[in-house]
């Protein structure tokens, strides 16, 4: 069983859980991800993980109620327990390996959309944790909405946030603040990671193409086991077959197919709903 230490409301259906998983914390890097399931009847659920401390042999996890199985997650509390927690799964971020010295001749941008921040979070960290500056765009619907500030400010070198309705930071889109720092501003950036939901990944690459700007994102919001046997997350990108779950989840958005992936992430709706709907009952 493993053991949740702290369990925490960020944001209306947004909460955020450090759960004791000693080997996990040990060995996962930014970008990986755990699945995790709460008992018996429980259905797995991938979630990238936010933040771990190796010492205290904890990693967090941050996550959207959005159906049965994270409204049974959300209920649970500090001392509570899950089942199984598995990982760290998933191949970690590609500049893992990169030396620190030659990322910090780069211009990095992070671009996290709502829940987004939690997975961008543990990336800027450890880019900071090795003296690398990198400018972080979050956006979020409203003020209220807007997740981890204090944490993502304090490893950003330049933190924008962004509001759908103008309650803070940046009025507008995450998109309009990217060209805005390149246009107007004339920042330069030699890579892009965005993460957040897919239309926002869909629309930030569209952009970046347009602007010669690298960028990879997450194509976590597809899977559905997170053990490549039940298909749901198989995407294009580019001319190639690849398997979200064990191939990613972190892929090249300018090769990325997301049409495809956003319908079939909607292939799952209706189930999802009646099963939310009956633990309602
Ligand atoms: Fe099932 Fe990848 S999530 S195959």
């Amino acid at each position: 069983m493993y053991r949740i230490v702290k369990a925490e409301k960020l944001a209306d259906l947004i909460y955020l859980m450090d759960v004791e998983a000693p080997r996990v914390a040990r060995h996962c890097e930014p970008g990986q991800f755990v699945i995790v399931k709460i008992d018996d009847k429980g259905e797995r659920v991938p979630l990238t993980i936010c933040d771990y401390d190796r010492e205290a042999g904890t990693v967090t996890i941050v996550f959207q109620t959005l159906g049965a199985s994270t409204y049974r997650m959300a209920e649970l509390k500090e001392g509570d327990s899950f089942q199984d927690f598995t990982g760290p799964l998933g191949v970690p971020s590609e500049f893992v390996n990169e030396s620190p010295d030659s990322l910090k001749q780069k211009k990095i941008l992070f671009v996290a959309g709502g829940v987004g921040a939690a997975p961008v979070y543990p990336q800027a960290k450890w880019m900071k944790e090795r003296g690398i500056d990198v400018d972080v765009i979050v956006g979020s619907k409203t003020k209220d909405m807007l997740i981890l500030e204090e944490e993502m400010r304090a490893v950003s070198g330049n933190y924008y946030p962004c509001t759908d309705d103008g309650s803070y930071g940046h009025a507008g889109m995450v998109t309009t603040k990217i060209e805005q720092l390149v246009t107007e501003e004339g920042k330069k950036y030699d890579l892009c990671v965005a993460i957040g939901p897919m239309i926002m990944m869909k629309f930030v690459c569209l952009l970046t193409k347009k602007l010669e700007i690298p960028t990879i994102v997450s194509m976590n919001p597809i899977m559905v086991d997170g053990t490549g046997m039940c298909g749901a997350c198989r995407l294009h990108v580019g001319d190639e077959i690849k398997f979200a779950c064990v191939d990613g989840p972190e892929f090249d958005g300018h090769l990325v197919n997301f049409d495809e992936s956003m319908k079939r992430q909607q292939m799952y709706k209706t189930q999802e709903g009646r099963a939310t709907l009956k633990l309602q009952e």
